[in-house]
């Protein structure tokens, strides 16, 4: 039992590690929350240090997800529930790190790598629709929201109903939460599109 729990808070521990703060702080000496729309992600990164960095912070943040699933995989033994939980605990340390006053993101990246570890073809085909969506709307919220919310959807439909699912849902629930002045900005018609300098304040 011992190591599944090492294995939670190694995983929410990582998921803390935010790069968007880490590498504004490096290169500009900002802090990325009191710029944009005050997240700490790859969205906010384009909008405050442009793409070299915003492809570097995705990245990070999405390998974030995959290491934490597999941390999980490595100390919880062949639990699904364990690689599960690591994988929320470490979307839990990205959206709320011990490191940085628990102000972080809203767990998107972090999500992708998740998902797409636990569970790849349900969460490549939520994916597709997710980026088509961003190609044509040009909202990068609306793109994360439909993502976390067709993956449980496709879980299902592939016929998985544990571990995975669950741990789909609550990551869903979580997605919202964090986007949720997103989600009020996009009904009113004020969201900031992909390639604007505003944002959305969390
Ligand atoms: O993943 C975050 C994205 O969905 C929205 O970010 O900065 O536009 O609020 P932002």
């Amino acid at each position: 039992m011992i190591l599944p729990i090492i294995a939670v808070i190694a995983c929410y521990l990582l998921g803390s590690v935010s790069f968007s703060v880490v590498l504004a702080k490096g290169l500009k000496g900002i802090d990325i929350r009191q710029h944009g729309s005050g997240n700490a992600g790859a969205t906010n990164t384009l909008r405050v240090l442009g793409k070299g960095p915003a492809i570097l912070v995705l990245a990070l943040d999405v390998l974030k997800g995959i290491a934490a699933v597999w941390i999980g995989r490595w100390l919880g033994g062949s639990s699904e529930w364990v690689a599960a939980i690591c994988g929320i605990a470490a979307i839990i340390g990205h959206n709320w790190p011990l490191y940085f006053r628990f102000r972080g993101g809203k767990g998107i990246a972090t999500t992708i790598g998740v998902m797409a570890t636990l569970a790849f073809f349900p969460a490549f085909y939520a994916g597709i629709i997710a980026i088509l969506s961003i190609v044509f709307t040009r909202f990068v919220s609306l793109g994360s929201l439909i993502f976390v919310f067709l993956t449980p959807i496709f879980l299902l439909i592939s016929g998985e109903v544990g571990a995975y699912f669950w741990a789909s849902l609550v990551i869903c629930l979580f997605a919202f939460w964090r986007h949720r002045t997103n989600i009020v900005k996009i009904i009113h018609g004020k969201e900031n599109k992909l390639g604007s300098k505003g944002g959305t304040r969390i």
